[in-house]
């Protein structure tokens, strides 16, 4: 794993051809912070878009079907997401496991396809404010991620866990650096267990929800946080590159 913070954009359902004018600005300027690797994952109308201006920065998707291929109307492989020059793909975002009820078994079959077509994978997972509150969330999150992350040999060094509270997204709150750094070192312990220390530290595990330039500075010196997985800010080339300067 690069020790460089990740700092990736998830457009979620947001973005037309007008918004090629921020992939490009996010582009230039990532030249000069290039202590970050920076990405950005923007609807599929736009992939080869992005990926044809984007000379600095990763581009990916938001998800992937889990077959090959086949007689699926409407939806994407991660075959044809290469193809169009993604490089990860985000799965089990909590607003795909909500609003489509994927469950862990799903995502891990994603995430086995994804691996296949030669995808670098974010894996996302997170509690709900119940769950937090009732003292469950290490454990609601550990369980996710068992049930989800790949078992395939080289799988350590092509992912990324992004940890997102699902009531910290699209809030404007974040979790405090203390629940960050608890729940990531949990992580990461799973992550030893699963895979063995050395291959283990090739994996980043992101903070995601409510990033901002404000408050990325702390959270990203938080220990164990190897980046961000930004939705709102990432929308303009403006907010999205004062969370890239606070990671450089
Ligand atoms: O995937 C990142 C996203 O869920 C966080 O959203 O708007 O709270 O930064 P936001």
């Amino acid at each position: 794993m690069s020790d460089r913070p990740y700092i990736v954009g998830n457009w979620k359902m947001h973005g037309t051809r007008a918004m090629l004018s921020e992939a490009r600005a996010i582009d230039r300027a990532a030249q000069r912070y290039m202590k970050a690797e920076v990405a950005v994952a923007p609807p599929y109308t736009l992939i080869h878009a992005v990926h044809r201006e984007a000379e600095q920065i990763g581009v990916g998707a938001q998800d992937c079907h889990p077959g090959a291929d086949g007689p699926h109307t409407g939806d994407i492989s991660a075959a044809m997401l290469a193809d169009a020059g993604a490089k990860f793909v985000i799965l089990g975002h909590s607003e795909r496991r909500g609003d489509h009820r994927e469950t862990n078994k799903l995502i891990n079959e994603k995430i086995e396809s994804a691996l296949e077509a030669g995808l670098r994978i974010i894996l996302c997972c997170g509690e709900s404010l119940e769950t937090r509150d009732a003292g469950e969330a290490e454990a609601f999150v550990l369980k996710q991620l068992k049930a989800s992350l790949p078992k395939i040999d080289d799988a350590a060094e092509r992912l990324t866990v992004a940890y997102e509270p699902i009531w910290a997204i699209g809030t404007g709150r974040t979790a405090t650096t203390k629940d960050i750094a608890a729940m990531h070192k949990a992580i990461r312990g799973l992550l030893d267990e699963t895979y063995g220390e050395e291959a283990s530290a090739q994996v980043r595990i992101l903070y995601g929800g409510s990033v901002n330039p404000e408050n990325a500075r702390e959270i990203l010196s938080t220990e164990e946080v190897g980046g961000a997985l930004v939705g709102g800010a990432s929308l303009s080339a403006e907010s999205f590159l004062g969370i890239v300067v606070a990671a450089s």
